[in-house]
Formats: C-alpha cells, sequence, structure tokens
C-alpha cells in the first residue's frame, strides 16, 4: 500500500493514470543487473511489456540490451539509449520494411522464426550488400504451466521452428551467404512461477538442441533463453521483486556452456510490472440484485489482461485506508466504465465500504498494461505519472464548484 503523503498528491490528480514508482524501478533493474554481472549472463529487456520513454532510458543506461518484437519498437528502443548492436529483433511476421530498416541500422541479431524468413533476410542483405546476423527461434515443446494464452514454446503455438525442420534449417544457414549464424533463441511463455522445474527443463532441452546444430557444423555462440519469470500478482507489497536469484541459479546451474559462448536472457515482467499502479475513481456504487457494485473510471480500455486473459490483480481502496473510523467490509464487483460485460476488475472482492470519489489502486499494473490500452469507446489514454514529478501531473478539475 502506498504511504498516506504519496495518496494525498495522487488524490489531486485527474484519474485514471498510471503512477510509477521510479524507485522500486531502480531497485528491480539495479538488482538484475548486479546478479547478470555475477552469473556473466546478458540480459536484453523485452521492450513489449512497457515501453515508457523513461523506464527504457533507465533500463538502456544500465548497459542491458533491448528484445524487439516489431520495427517501431527497434526503432523506438534504439532512440530511448539502446545501441544497435544490443538490439534483438523477434516475432513471427516481419514486414519487408521492419527487415529493412533493421538491416540498415545493424541491430544485433534477428530473431527468426521461420525457414521462409530466413531466405528473405538472406535475400535483401544481398541486394543491399549488407551481412545480417541471424539466431534462430527454436520451439522446444515445452509446458511452461501457465495461462495458455502467454504460453509459446509448444508445438502448438505459432513461435519458432520445431524439430522435423531442424535438418532443412541447418542446410539453408549453410547456404545463406549474406547472413551470419548468431545463435538459437528460446522463449517458452509468461508468468512462469515454477521457476526452478520450469527453467532447469528448458535449459536441459536446450543443451541437446545447441549440440544437435553443433555436431551438425554451426557453432553455437549465442543461446537466449527468453524471458518468462513470473511477479507475484497476489502479494506486491510482501514481494516487489521477482525471484530473480533463482531464475538466474537455475540457468547457471543447468545450462552447459562453453567459455567463449554468450547466455542471454529477455525478462519483460519481471522488470517492470511492479513499479506501476493504475490509479482510478469510484464515480458511482451500485446497488444490483443480487450484488454491489463499484464503478470506477479506469475500464479495460486502460488494462485489458482481466477481460483478456481473466488476469487477476490486487485492488486497493486507497481512501478508505485513510478514514478515521474503521469502516465494515463489504463484497463488490469492481468493473469499468466500458460498455461491455468483460469490463470486470474484480467479482466479489472485499474492500472497506467505498463511496463516490474514493481512490483506488489496481496493483501490479506496470507490465502488459499501459502498453495494450486503446482508445475503446473514444475514451482517453491514461496518461504516466512518475514518483519523482509528482507535482506536475494534471490536476483534478471540480465541475461543481
Ligand atoms: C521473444 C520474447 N522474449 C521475451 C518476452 C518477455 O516475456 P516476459 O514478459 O514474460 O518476461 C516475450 C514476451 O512474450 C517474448 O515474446
Amino acid at each position: 500500500m502506498l504511504d498516506i503523503n504519496t495518496i494525498e498528491k495522487l488524490d489531486r490528480i485527474a484519474t485514471p493514470f498510471y503512477y510509477y514508482d521510479m524507485e522500486l524501478l531502480r531497485k528491480t533493474v539495479d538488482f538484475v543487473a548486479d546478479l547478470a554481472e555475477r552469473h556473466n549472463i546478458k540480459v536484453h529487456y523485452a521492450v513489449k511489456a512497457n515501453v515508457e520513454r523513461r523506464i527504457l532510458e533507465y533500463i538502456s543506461s544500465k548497459g542491458f540490451g533491448a528484445d524487439c518484437v516489431s520495427g517501431n519498437e527497434v526503432l523506438h528502443a534504439h532512440s530511448c539509449g539502446f545501441p544497435a548492436e544490443k538490439i534483438v529483433y523477434a516475432g513471427v511476421g516481419k514486414t519487408d520494411k521492419e527487415i529493412y530498416n533493421g538491416l540498415k541500422l545493424g541491430i544485433e541479431a534477428f530473431n527468426c522464426e521461420s525457414l521462409q524468413e530466413i531466405y528473405v533476410i538472406n535475400e535483401m542483405a544481398r541486394v543491399y550488400g549488407l551481412k545480417a546476423n541471424v539466431s534462430v527461434r527454436i520451439n522446444p515443446d515445452i509446458d511452461a504451466h501457465t495461462h495458455k494464452y502467454v504460453t509459446t514454446g509448444l508445438y502448438e503455438n505459432k513461435f519458432g521452428i520445431s524439430q522435423h525442420e531442424f535438418d532443412k534449417l541447418i542446410d539453408i544457414i549453410k547456404k545463406s551467404e549474406h547472413i551470419n549464424f548468431y545463435g538459437l533463441h528460446f522463449h517458452i511463455g509468461s508468468q512462469i512461477t515454477r521457476v526452478s522445474e520450469v527453467f532447469a527443463l528448458e535449459c536441459c532441452r536446450v543443451n541437446d538442441i545447441v549440440a544437435y546444430f553443433e555436431r551438425n557444423g554451426l557453432k553455437v555462440d549465442n543461446i537466449n533463453l527468453g524471458g518468462g519469470l513470473g511477479v507475484d500478482y497476489d502479494d506486491p507489497d510482501e514481494n516487489p521483486i521477482a525471484d530473480f536469484e533463482t531464475w538466474f541459479e537455475t540457468i547457471n546451474a543447468n545450462i552447459v556452456r562453453r567459455e567463449d559462448q554468450n547466455v542471454h536472457i529477455e525478462p519483460g515482467r519481471s522488470l517492470v510490472a511492479q513499479c506501476a499502479t493504475l490509479i482510478s475513481r469510484v464515480l458511482f456504487v451500485k446497488s444490483g440484485e443480487t450484488k454491489n457494485f463499484l464503478i470506477m473510471d479506469a475500464g479495460m480500455n486502460d488494462l485489458i489482461r482481466p477481460a483478456l486473459y481473466g488476469a487477476y490483480h490486487k485492488i486497493e481502496n486507497l481512501s478508505a485506508a485513510q478514514r478515521t473510523f474503521f469502516p465494515t467490509h463489504q463484497a463488490y464487483d469492481i468493473v469499468g466504465p466500458v460498455c461491455e460485460s468483460s469490463d470486470v476488475w474484480g467479482a466479489g472482492r472485499l474492500l472497506p465500504l467505498s463511496v463516490r470519489g474514493d481512490l483506488m489502486a489496481i496493483r501490479s499494473t506496470g507490465a502488459y498494461g499501459q502498453v495494450m490500452a486503446s482508445r475503446y469507446n473514444m475514451k482517453d489514454l491514461a496518461p504516466s505519472v512518475f514518483s519523482d514529478t509528482l507535482d506536475e501531473a494534471p490536476q483534478v478539475v471540480d465541475y461543481f464548484a
């Protein structure tokens, strides 16, 4: 829960907005930078989780690379301080224009997801007289034990190249004169909470695949294990920083690597999820036939995760926490204003008695929140407010005054 001073300041700002705790962001990033150095693992931040300029600028200043999944992400990451030679670019559907821009920029590597993509990149590099670094994203067919919408490493998923094409793949790479084979890339899913079990399994599978490529004449200089570390959505105050130690230790204990082989990871969610809170206000309290509704001014247009994959976010009434009497608690269905029945923040949530105007916190919203916001129902986009520049935010207008 936020402290009283901060809540008082937030209460003067027009809602809804994303509040970024920059101190927690720095703490998290610094902690990971330290672990990465100790374990000799290269970190590329998965930009898709959050593209806020200030966040990217801080992460790039710590020497991290960027993992991008679109041409615009590549350009944005570069403009936020990530050098081209530390930008990798994955994604199953890269357009010619996006490939061209990546080639011209001289990015670290394209993480290719199909044989045809390798062929196209080789041809474009030939036409422009360039040589492209190409890693190959492999689908290792591993169950990440997470939500089916964020599982990416099973054969039923569209990502990566599967085992049945390995021999063809090796052949194409050897014949493609305008690419350098950079290494192998994996990413099996997101919000992985069975950390040691799942990542150990990933490493074992990766060891076999790397050995297969090397036996067949391709030296694998870079092994990229992707992202996926989960965060604690239930109790963000107890665990504000994800279990990076276990992740790094599991990798180091299980990956087989030569001294001249680089190991990379691509955390997205785990670096940024806990540093943001979506701040909203209760517009109306309504008694339904069988339940009570709290109608908030933030909706699925601001944060789609609950509507999209039934994601859980902890919700707190910040104003009630400041009231001096001890309020009774009540179960509410907390909903947004959007004209969709799926615009629900949480059903049957127990909260202190809440009233119109109460300031509400939707926790752990720094990853896959603002980046997925839309203007559905022609709503305005919720802006960013930063803890270190709180006083500069647009203030509430009192329309009754
Ligand atoms: C290729 C790739 N790497 C890394 C990530 C980051 O995953 P996470 O946010 O779970 O760490 C993603 C996200 O889906 C991804 O697609």
